[in-house]
């Protein structure tokens, strides 16, 4: 059984299911995209919901040193979208991690990813349908006050049944929260608060994508230069008045204790907003699974993914800097729509863009949500060829040649959940299971075989780790020892007196030791993997996207993780249940 738990799909093999004529009798995915298109589903995957909304809480915990956290982020992406590369260059078919983890970890660990990359794909769509529903119902309220209407959405119809829930619980004075308890229809005893306008673009958005990738693809181009030119006119004009108001020593802001720093709730607050800032970088790896569709995959995905991902985080960097120089953070609290709320009449003062960063918003999470319903189908048919998941799910619609039934069912994956679920909860599920996804990537990197170089096609750098590895982590050990002002020996200190959640019985023991845990562990880890890369000569580039995304992992809370291995586990239950009775590598050995 442990030997069959492992069996690896061998690269040929996949190479040749996913061509267009062996499966589906050339019936296949029609292959026409370029590196232009797949750049541009890379940004329409990555900005969104991210920069325009959770962008707020993750300058409000962390001051302007977010930016730190940004910069970390997205390298820890750069590292491994070279692994992606590496990957989409060797197995150029749909299916992203998963089919990556099958030729080198094996079926177990491919299947694990593939349930982890439900949590990327649908539930991450979630979030973004709740952000959209916000700035949806934004942009009605200012279109009413231009046309004297009123295009008001009721509040019990344009938020989730949890999040209004858990507010009055929490004796939240938020009035819209307290409109949507006090005002909403009851039926059967129960509030009728549900989130209509998330509910509807999920309906929208399903049937785009059910009709096809052409359609989709030029919809989603105009989308992102819609979204590029108004994030960039947010920062031109944001930054202009940042300075032309003299406004920058709200860069190093006072903290409680009155000293002026550019991290005011220092590196524990920067990473506390590690969730959301991770959640904003989602959407490069998308690109992989358009592996089928694209007209060059093993030159084109690489380039795709790589140039949206720079271009993003460039624009991170300079949005997170405008954000923070543009007001306080800490009046960033509980704002959900950030970039808008900088042109405030309070803060920077400028009409005209709150009412075009609330139209960009929409436009831009629309994207999004169009990009991920593309890919989860697609990694569904990818696991249906495999025998892991039943037939059907790689059924192709004869006339409009896409994944239809595996269409519908992100549809509901994604629809049903927004009936119970919140934006927090959400956000940080994704970001947990999608961290985890990108360290078994690099990690896969590290075990496949080196090949050949092939004129053409993507190669990931092969810099010897040897030496250069153990000599960075004992170099940032020594750093943080010798500079650290006590960062190891705090480590081990489980005292949370000075921690006033603790203190007010908000959080438990448990609660408020994970991130030092997570520390403890990664380290450990760190200095066994240098031994790994000192004896086996192990490449550099997946190392270090292996240990910074494990790095990352460390900010999640206890709740992100139980919640986590709650749903792995009953991954691991289905797949032992159906998945590795019907795998077709059971069929064959
Ligand atoms: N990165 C994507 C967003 O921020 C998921 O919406």
């Amino acid at each position: 059984m442990a030997n069959s738990l492992f069996r690896t799909k061998k690269i040929e093999n996949i190479l040749a299911e996913g061509s267009d004529d062996s499966h589906g009798g050339g019936h296949g995915l029609k292959r026409v995209l370029t590196v232009k298109d797949l750049t541009f589903f890379g940004i329409a995957a990555i900005i969104g919901a991210g920069s325009f909304s959770s962008l707020g809480s993750a300058v409000f915990n962390g001051g302007p040193g977010v930016v730190i956290l940004f910069i970390i982020t997205g390298i820890a992406c750069g590292f491994t979208a070279l692994c992606y590369s590496e990957f989409a260059s060797r197995i150029p078919v749909a299916g992203s991690a998963y089919t990556y983890a099958y030729a080198s970890f094996g079926e177990l660990f491919a299947w694990i990813i593939g349930w982890a990359l439900i949590m990327e794909y649908s539930i991450g769509n979630i979030y973004v349908a709740f952000s959209w529903s916000d700035y949806f119902v934004s942009f009605l309220d200012k279109l009413g006050n231009i046309l004297h209407m009123n295009l008001h959405v009721p509040d019990y119809f344009s938020n989730s049944y949890a999040e209004v829930k858990h507010a009055i619980d929490d004796g939240s004075k938020n009035e819209e929260m307290l409109l949507a308890w006090n005002n909403a229809p009851v039926f059967a005893g129960i509030k009728m608060i549900i989130d209509i306008p998330a509910i509807v673009i999920n309906l929208l958005i399903t049937y785009l994508v059910f009709r096809g990738v052409k359609e989709s693809r030029n919809f989603s181009n105009v989308m992102v230069i819609l979204k590029l030119i108004v994030v960039s006119i947010v920062i031109l004009v944001g930054g202009y008045l940042v300075f032309s108001k003299g406004l920058t020593f709200n860069w190093t802001p006072a903290n409680d204790a009155g000293v002026h720093s550019f991290m005011p709730n220092g590196f524990g607050g920067v990473m506390s907003a590690v969730a959301g800032v991770f959640f904003a970088y989602i959407g490069f790896d998308a690109v992989s699974v358009l592996a089928e569709e694209s007209k060059n995959p093993q030159r084109d995905l690489p380039r795709g993914m790589i140039l949206s991902l720079v271009i993003c985080t460039i624009v991170y960097i300079l949005l997170s800097l405008v954000l923070a120089g543009a007001v306080n953070y800490r009046k960033f609290e509980g704002v959900g729509d950030p970039l808008a709320f900088i042109f405030e009449k309070d803060n920077l003062n400028v009409g005209w863009m709150q009412f075009l960063v609330a139209i960009c918003a929409v436009v831009a999470m629309t994207s999004v949500l169009l990009v991920f319903q593309m890919g989860q189908p697609r990694i569904w048919m990818s696991m249906s060829r495999d025998g892991l998941l039943p037939h059907v799910f790689q059924k192709i619609h004869s006339k409009f040649k896409t994944p239809s039934f595996a269409t519908i069912m992100t549809g509901v994956a994604v629809g049903i959940p927004i009936l119970f679920t919140d934006k927090t909860f959400v956000l940080d599920f994704t970001s947990i299971a999608t961290l985890f996804a990108f360290v078994l990537v690099c990690g896969g990197v590290l075990l496949i075989p080196r090949k050949e170089k092939v004129a053409g096609r993507f190669n990931i750098p092969y810099i010897n780790g040897k030496f250069l590895f153990p000599v960075i982590v004992a170099g940032a050990i020594t750093i943080l020892a010798v500079w650290g002002k006590g960062y190891f020996a705090s480590l081990f200190h489980f005292d949370f007196s000075g921690n006033a959640d603790y203190v007010a019985g908000k959080i438990s023991f448990m609660d408020a030791a994970t991130p030092q845990v997570a520390l403890i562990i990664f380290w450990i880890f760190a200095i066994i993997l240098s031994i790994f890369a000192y004896s086996k000569n192990f490449s550099l580039i997946p190392l270090m996207g292996l240990t910074t995304c494990l790095y990352l992992l460390t900010g999640m809370t206890k709740s992100n993780w139980i919640w986590f291995f709650g749903w792995m586990a009953i991954g691991l239950i289905i797949y032992f249940l159906y998945g590795y009775r019907k795998s077709k590598l059971a069929e064959v050995g």
